[in-house]
Order: structure tokens, then sequence, then C-alpha cells
């Protein structure tokens, strides 16, 4: 029985269930096989899609906008700084005045605060398309990917390595709703923060998941059905670069770090990568790494997820 997800917000997996996950997947499948058949589904005729962008974007941007033009829709691309946004105006009055225009608000920002307040003021939906804590829109296309590679979800293992970051936050909160482990090697300094990781214990609690942060990357990856890996320096991060590609070295996704994983093991990135820092040439270049098909599957998800809240 499909679930009505009009309306519905994404600002974080927290508040999405499992069921409605899995309605994006499975609608995510079914477009994405219209699209190859050549068969556009127009069911966004008419309507338009405002992206507010205070951080850059490749994938999140051009995957939307793609994505609503072939939903029959329009995208509007604002950057924040040619915004009155940039001028003092609120992030709830901004989500009221463009309610009036526009059917539904992606933003990609620093603070899930101005996520939240935006939602708040606005009266269609909001999508949250990165903060320094979530980036759930990733998290839907990469859910998509593993289902795809692996042909299920549930009972799988993951291992991130790298710096707990908003990636790991949300792999560990979409991990936790399907029934997939997810085990974090990060050093001391750079760990998820604990309040999500014990949301994701208690979400992961009804589905016979594990979520664990541990040191090693070496003992994170054992027997791992999927790697993954960020980058080391995120957005708005670039002043402590030096100290945390120091800090970080040990935990780069070696031919080392997958050898220990499952023969089968899948490398996961989303983009954009630093070989040679989080990740060996090598291993993204190699033939475990399913990184273009995972960036591919933003268009999918999205269209799915954009289909069914807008
Ligand atoms: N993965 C991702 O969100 O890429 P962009 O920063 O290019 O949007
Ligand atoms: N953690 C990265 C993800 C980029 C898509 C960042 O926030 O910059």
């Amino acid at each position: 029985m499909a679930i009505d997800l009009k309306g519905k917000d994404l600002l974080s997996l927290r508040d999405w269930s499992a069921e409605e996950i899995w309605q994006v997947l499975k609608t995510a499948e079914y477009l994405k096989m219209c699209h190859y058949a050549g068969k556009e589904n127009e069911v966004l005729k008419g309507k338009t899609l405002a992206m507010i962008f205070t951080k850059p974007s490749t994938r999140t941007r051009v995957s939307f906008e793609v994505g609503m033009t072939q939903l029959g829709g329009h995208a509007l691309y604002l950057s924040a700084s040619d915004l009155q946004l940039g001028r003092g105006e609120t992030v709830a009055d901004t989500g009221k005045v463009l309610s009036r225009y526009v059917n539904g608000i992606m933003i990609r920002t620093y603070k899930q605060n101005d996520v939240e307040g935006l939602a708040a003021g606005a009266s269609v939906p909001v999508i949250n398309g990165l903060t320094d804590d979530f980036h759930p829109c990733q998290v839907l296309a990469d859910l998509l990917t593993i289902y795809e590679k692996k042909g299920r979800i549930s009972g799988l293992r993951l291992s991130y390595i790298g710096d707990g970051n908003n990636m790991t936050h949300s792999l560990m909160l979409g991990g936790a709703k399907l029934g997939m482990s997810v085990a974090c090697a990060s050093p001391a300094g750079f760990r998820p923060d604990p309040a999500v990781v014990e949301t994701a214990r208690l979400a992961a609690a009804s589905t016979g998941a594990e979520i664990a942060v541990v040191e090693s990357a070496l003992e994170a990856a054992s027997g791992a059905d999927i790697v993954y890996t960020d980058v080391f320096v995120s957005m708005g991060q670039d002043a402590e670069r030096e100290r945390k590609l120091k800090a970080l070295a040990d935990h780069q996704v070696t031919e080392a770090v997958m050898a220990r994983a499952s023969a089968n093991a899948i490398f996961m990135h989303c983009l954009p990568a630093h070989r040679g820092e989080e990740v060996t040439a090598g291993v993204i270049d190699g033939p475990q790494s399913v990184v273009f098909d995972e960036a591919e599957n933003r268009l999918h998800a999205q269209k799915a997820l954009m289909a069914l809240v807008m």
C-alpha cells in the first residue's frame, strides 16, 4: 500500500520511516527503468523547484535541475549571495515568500538550523541538499545503488572509513532504518556526533543493524560488503585543512583496506574525491568502485523524491 508523501520535507533521514525510504527507492527504480526505455513521466509538469545554494555543487545542482526537466517541470538556481538572504532576510521569511511562487525548495547550506527554519516558514516541501550535519539525498542515491548492486540492503555491512561527517551521519541513519550495519572508523576528534550515533542505534534496535564507531580502518573494513569514504576536508573547513589531513592520514581507503573487506565488496564515495587523500587512485578507479553509478543515481533517487513530495 503506497504511503502519501505529498508535502513531506526531507530535512534529515531521522524523520523518515523505512517504509517511506523504500517508497522512494522503489519509485526511483521505476523512473530509472522508464528513463532507459526513453519514456519520461511528466508528473511535475508546470511545477517549479527553487534551489538555494550557499556552498558549491556539481552533482546536486545538475541532478536536481535535470531531474525537474525530465519530470516536465522547471528548476530555478538561486545563489544565496544573489538573494536578500545574503543581506539579512530571515530563512523563515524566505521560505514564506518562495512558497507563494514555487512548489518545492531544495537548499544546500551550512547550518542544519537554517534548513529547519526555512521549512518552518515554507508551506511547500523543503529538501536538504546538504548541510554541515546531514546529506540525506546522497544517502537515498547510495541506498538505491547498494540495492541494485547487492539485491538487498538489510543484513549487509557498510564500513565508513575517514572523517566522521555529514555523510557518516546520514549513512548511519539510513543504514539503521533499513537494517544495514554501519561501522565507522575515524581517529579521535573526527568521530561522528554521539547524538546522531545514538539516534541511529535507537533506530537500529528494531531492524537488527549494528551501529559502531571504532579506531582502526582495517578493523572496520573486516568482512564489509561496502567500503565507503568521503573527503577529509568538507566544504567550509578549509582553515582546518592541514590539521585534518595529518590526523586522518591513517584512515585512507587503500588496496590493503579493500583486501580486508568481503571478496565481492564494492567501494563507494559521494564525490568529489581527492585521490591520494581519503582514497588511493587504485581503489577509486579500480574494479570494485561503483562511484559513477552512484553519482548517476542521484538523478533517479531525487526524481522519485520530488515526484512523491511535490
Ligand atoms: N555528492 C555531492 O553532493 O556532490 P556535489 O557537491 O557536487 O553536489
Ligand atoms: N562531506 C562533504 C560532502 C560533499 C558532497 C562536504 O560536506 O563537503
